[in-house]
């Protein structure tokens, strides 16, 4: 198994529709191993073929606590309800936007034996993961479903944050040495 690079906003293919797999085979199941360590490293709940630049209609889900599971050709059969969600997506890392995602979502696909399976999940962490994962396959990513700019959020960046902490610590240091040197200890 081996954890691929993941392919950012502005890849071509993330916005292909992905093709549909037509064998499920062990060159598969490798695949989806290395797609299973991929998310696993990146913190992820899901990821899609597409995000380590195999354009396949892949996904594969991770849910907190749970055994994570491959989702081949899934389609979404059902759904219904609409609810507002704070979503990221590990293709666009540093920013979390506010969008309207389904309440009850149903997903007709193969597992990794080949045998078709049906996930039903309801306002849920899985629900939103559904759905965001197919969109993956079919090249849309979340950002496409704001409703404006303004539902974009910037996260601050984890380095600034460390860079500035830094920074207190250095300025915290210089004023003891001052305050050390004009009470004239060594
Ligand atoms: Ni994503």
């Amino acid at each position: 198994m081996t954890v691929r690079p993941i392919r950012y906003l502005g890849d071509p293919v993330l916005r292909r529709p992905a093709k549909k797999v037509r064998r499920v085979d062990d060159s598969l199941r490798r695949l989806i191993a290395d797609m299973t360590e991929s998310m696993i490293a990146a913190q992820g709940v899901g990821l899609a073929a597409p995000q380590i630049g195999v354009s396949l209609r892949i996904v594969v889900i991770g849910m907190p606590d749970e055994e994570p599971y491959a989702l081949i050709n899934p389609v979404i059969v059902r759904r219904s309800g609409e609810r507002r969600l704070d979503e990221g997506c590990l293709s666009v890392p540093g920013y979390r936007g506010n969008l309207t995602r389904s309440v009850r979502v149903t997903v007709k696909a193969l597992d990794e034996h080949g045998r078709e399976v049906r996930i039903k999940a309801e306002d849920d962490l899985l629900a939103q993961a559904l759905e965001h994962e197919t969109d993956h396959v079919n090249g849309i990513l979340y950002v496409d479903r704001l409703d404006s700019g303004d539902d974009l959020l910037k996260l601050e960046s984890p380095y600034a944050a460390a860079r500035e902490a830094a920074a207190g610590a250095r300025e915290a240091a210089a004023g003891a040495r001052e305050r050390a040197a004009a009470e004239g200890a060594p």
